[in-house]
């Protein structure tokens, strides 16, 4: 009788001799898990154990595929792990057309990006998208291409490259969930191939869809509303979560799985250094449920980061789970359980415009505490303001009633305060650039200015990479012109999703006075080493609520007055501005520099 080789040893005689062992030494750290990890989610199917070999067998194509550059650089990470953890960690995101027209116009805005000391630049959706409205590029019909008018795959990593010339790691997103109504999957289940239906979540009638829909909430209630939508080729009710045209993808079925664990790869290969997990929460469905941070969909992320680990150690995992504190820790796991090396924390930067709106530092205070220490080698991402909306229902907990929310969702989005703002969602979020809903447009510019920093110093000391969002280093305001655009006046996102701009920046105006005090911020944040990700941040009690204290390591207070009228706080007897914050040390009060 003959044994089948294992399905790890097959993969192993496979790979070039000069990789061999080193794949073995991370199968022997990653394969547990990731067996573990697809049992439970497929084990119980019909040929698991002949699916797990061409799993491995693909991951082993792909590992042999990485370039010598990449394979260097998966080395020199493997052997400092927590390099992304250090507080010389600075964000960036854009989008391609926005910031520099196309890939090459992003590469020739490097010296721009260098002088803010951006250490990692995320580009929005640049695959190609769905022909016509695509969420931004959020609804992808190639995985493998470059959306044309960008570029071509050539320029992506030509622009990977030179980032990494100039220290700035690339982060692409992954658009885990969906795909685009006419992605290859998409238009061949339509076309009655019934492998690919078997990618997506079809219902056969409306009765099944109202079960779901039951417990289900709504990410777009006003520009999309339900979660499903008829579609006649498909004969049912297709799940889409956000825009009828983005197909959600089913992760029970392990093919699907498969498919996109090895696009990761092949995009990997292309240079990129960080995948931005899209909407992570909704990975797995359950009836009766929100359908929403499932413990499936942690097994999934578990399993695709045993990959990246076995095939492409050097590149980092991202979750974008927009979801209430509790549930944000779970997507970086744990020490036996690694998950994503990096979560967006939400929650955190919701409570930053709650405190502005109440002139009270409550739901920060409760966010941090509500916030636990991190497993080692992995690093909250912190920001002020994104391409999305600030949506205030996820504050919930925190603020212990819906009519706190109401009312602070009712300072931005009726006008109530500084801020120029566009309710979305019904009024249950808002959006605009972080500085016109701090109301640099208004009659006290220098206040405004204050709360920009403000805002953006807490970013900068209450995690460990901090992200700017395009524009917001320049004051950029909102720009109203999506309006005139059918295919986006629906869409109020679009508000702060404006063109990059071309003029120079004068040292006295409010954006030059903004980047100035940005880059004076990350100057001082990379010598502070108690603002490496891994070092636990507290709030103290204060008694003045408007008055937010954090501590961190042995030297770090920062001191942040979320109020219109002037503090004093801290060893020293700091005198706070209003709106204003100041990093001093904790023992001697002194400003830290
Ligand atoms: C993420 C993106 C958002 C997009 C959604 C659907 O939340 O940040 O812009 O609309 O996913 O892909």
């Amino acid at each position: 009788m003959t044994t089948m080789p294992h399905p790890s040893s097959a993969m192993l005689d496979t790979l070039p001799a000069g990789l061999r062992d080193t794949v073995q030494r991370r199968l022997e750290r990653h394969e547990g898990i990731l067996r573990d990890r697809l049992r439970r989610l497929y084990g119980h199917l019909p040929g698991h154990g002949v699916w797990y070999a061409d799993l491995m067998a693909d991951v082993g194509r792909l590992a042999s595929a990485r370039p010598a550059d990449l394979l260097a650089l998966d080395r020199t990470r493997e052997a400092d792990p927590d390099w992304f953890c250090a507080p010389a960690m600075l964000g960036y995101s854009a989008y391609v057309d926005r910031f520099g027209g196309d890939l090459r116009g992003v590469a020739a805005r490097i010296p721009h990006l260098r002088e803010l000391g951006v250490t990692y630049l995320h580009l929005l959706p640049f695959l190609k998208p769905r022909a016509g409205e695509s969420d931004g590029g959020f609804a992808v019909a190639s995985f493998d291409d470059v959306d044309p008018r960008l570029g071509t795959m050539g320029d992506l990593e030509a622009l990977a490259g030179q980032l990494r010339a100039a220290g700035i790691s690339l982060c692409s997103d992954l658009i885990l969930n969906h795909v685009a109504d006419d992605h290859p999957w998409a238009a061949g289940a339509r076309a009655g191939d019934e492998a690919l239906r078997g990618f997506f979540h079809v219902l056969p009638g409306r009765a099944e869809a109202d079960a779901y829909e039951r417990t289900l909430g709504q990410v777009f209630p006003e520009a999309a509303p339900g979660n499903f939508t008829f579609d006649a080729a498909m004969k049912g009710w297709v799940w889409t979560t956000f825009y009828p045209f983005q197909w959600d993808l089913n992760y029970a079925n392990p093919a699907l799985f498969a498919a996109v664990a090895a696009a990761l790869l092949r995009l990997a290969n292309r240079g990129i250094d960080v995948f931005r997990l899209d909407s992570t929460a909704f990975l797995w469905k359950r009836l009766g449920t929100d359908c929403m941070n499932q413990p499936e969909a942690h097994l999934i992320l578990q399993a695709l980061r045993a990959i990246v680990g076995i095939a492409a150690p050097g590149v980092l995992l991202k979750a974008e789970a927009i979801v209430p504190t509790r549930e944000l820790p779970a997507y970086l796991g744990a020490a036996d359980a690694p998950e994503c090396h990096l979560a967006y924390h939400s929650t955190l930067m919701t409570a930053g415009w709650a405190a502005l709106a109440e002139q009270d530092a409550g739901l920060v205070r409760a966010v941090v505490d509500a916030t636990p220490a991190l497993p080692a080698g992995t690093s909250w991402l912190t920001y002020v303001r994104c391409h999305d909306d600030i949506g205030w229902k996820h504050l919930l907990p925190e603020a212990g009633g819906i009519d706190r929310l109401a009312a602070i969702a009712d300072f931005y989005n009726g006008g109530r305060g500084f801020a120029d703002c566009v309710a979305f969602q019904g009024g249950l979020a808002t959006n605009g650039t972080a500085a016109s809903l701090c109301g640099v447009q208004g009659a006290d510019v220098d206040a405004a200015i204050r709360r920009v920093l403000l805002l953006h110093a807490l970013a900068f000391s209450s995690g460990g990479l901090p992200m700017l969002y395009m524009g917001d280093e320049l004051g950029m305001v909102n720009d109203h012109g999506y309006l005139l655009d059918p295919a986006r006046a629906h869409d109020s996102r679009w508000v702060q999703r404006a063109a990059f701009p071309a003029a120079g920046i004068a040292p006295d105006s409010p954006a030059g006075r903004i980047h100035a005090g940005l880059r004076r911020l990350a100057a001082l944040r990379r010598r502070l080493p108690d603002l490496a990700a891994g070092t636990p941040c507290m709030a103290l009690d204060t008694s003045d609520p408007a008055l937010l204290a954090l501590v961190r390591g042995t030297r770090f207070l920062g001191l942040f007055n979320f109020s219109d009228r002037e503090v004093t706080a801290g060893p020293g007897g700091c005198v706070l501005r209003p709106w204003d914050h100041a990093w001093l040390d904790r023992e001697t009060g002194q400003p830290l520099h």
